[in-house]
């Protein structure tokens, strides 16, 4: 990104975060700990929004442990996030990262309300791994002419742990103007993330890569080109990356992976984004990977 366009980007005082999950919370830590803004963390569960402080409060005391912040810095951090189950109480921030499940119909619904809710320089980002973010910037208006919520509407997609992954990929809509990408870069930046760009396209970058080599790995496996361990420690060993495919499939969630490769192979109609029949009867059976305890390994 050159420094020239970083020349557009607003400032962000304020963040407001909705989905207090796995990605949601890890954003909504991040941001008060590195940007050091206010956030206000909305989920319509409070078992959520409870287990959510509770592992945020977790990692602070580990950080604190390990000597990374002081005690007193973590309170401060911690004092930053406020949890509620309100929309409504977005309607005073700079930026907001939606991180709710992905499903097409529930983020069209809340980009629709944000478009009421939030100021009107408001930045509208998604954190979605594979829904198409021109549809999303769409559902903010009923008049498609008029782009004045929708040009705010961008992805920030994140990488899973938040805390640890330093890449976001920044996508944009047919819609995006100029200034949403550079507020989007300039704040992924205060956040201490690396980000890249990309347009809006099936799986984006990262899943677009990722994903097919996944499944390739699977397609190995089912037609006995290699034992498990076999392609996981070549790909370790051999391209120095923290585990091989199939370990990585397990971490990811076996349903994630496919849902994925299902949005590549039916929005490209390329058959080389076939989902492998493996990955196919893993879901069947409930072979979901780590969170299941089983998937190509036994947890
Ligand atoms: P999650 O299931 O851990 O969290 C979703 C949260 O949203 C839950 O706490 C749920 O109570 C809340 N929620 C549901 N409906 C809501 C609503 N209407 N308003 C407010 N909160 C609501 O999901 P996760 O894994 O954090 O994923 C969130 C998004 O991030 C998805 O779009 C996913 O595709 C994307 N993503 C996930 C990655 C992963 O590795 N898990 C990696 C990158 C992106």
């Amino acid at each position: 990104f050159s420094s020239s366009s970083a020349l557009a980007a607003r400032e962000v005082k304020s963040l407001g975060v909705i989905g207090a999950g796995q990605m949601g919370l890890g954003i909504a830590l991040v941001a008060a700990q590195k940007a050091n803004v206010p956030v206000t963390l909305v989920d319509t569960s409070q078992a959520s929004i409870d287990k959510g402080l509770k592992f945020a409060e977790k990692l602070l005391a580990k950080d604190v442990t390990k000597e990374r912040i002081t005690q007193s810095q973590s309170d401060q951090i911690r004092s930053l996030l406020t949890p509620t189950t309100k929309m409504e109480d977005l309607s005073n921030v700079d930026f907001v990262i939606e991180a709710i499940p992905e499903l097409p119909s529930l983020k069209m619904q809340i980009f629709s309300s944000l478009a009421q809710i939030c100021p009107a320089h408001t930045i509208l980002a998604t954190n979605t791994s594979s829904i198409s973010i021109t549809k999303i910037a769409a559902s903010t208006t009923k008049d498609p002419t008029d782009t004045s919520a929708s040009s705010r509407v961008v992805s920030t997609h994140f990488m899973n742990p938040v805390p640890i992954q330093k890449g976001v990929e920044i996508i944009t809509g047919l819609q995006t103007s100029q200034e949403t990408v550079d507020t989007a870069v300039a704040f992924c930046k205060a956040m201490g993330k690396i980000p890249s760009q990309s347009a809006d396209s099936p799986g984006f970058l990262a899943n677009r890569i990722l994903m097919p080599y996944i499944n390739e790995a699977i397609i190995c496996l089912e037609t006995g080109v290699g034992e498990r361990d076999d392609i996981d420690a070549i790909m370790k060993n051999g391209t120095n990356v923290p585990m091989g495919p199939l370990q990585l499939a397990d971490f990811i969630g076996i349903d994630t992976c496919l849902a994925i490769m299902k949005v590549l192979y039916e929005e490209t109609g390329d058959s080389k984004y076939r989902p492998s029949v493996l990955l196919r009867k893993m879901v069947d059976a409930g072979w979901l990977g780590k969170k299941s305890g089983k998937g190509f390994y036994d947890y």
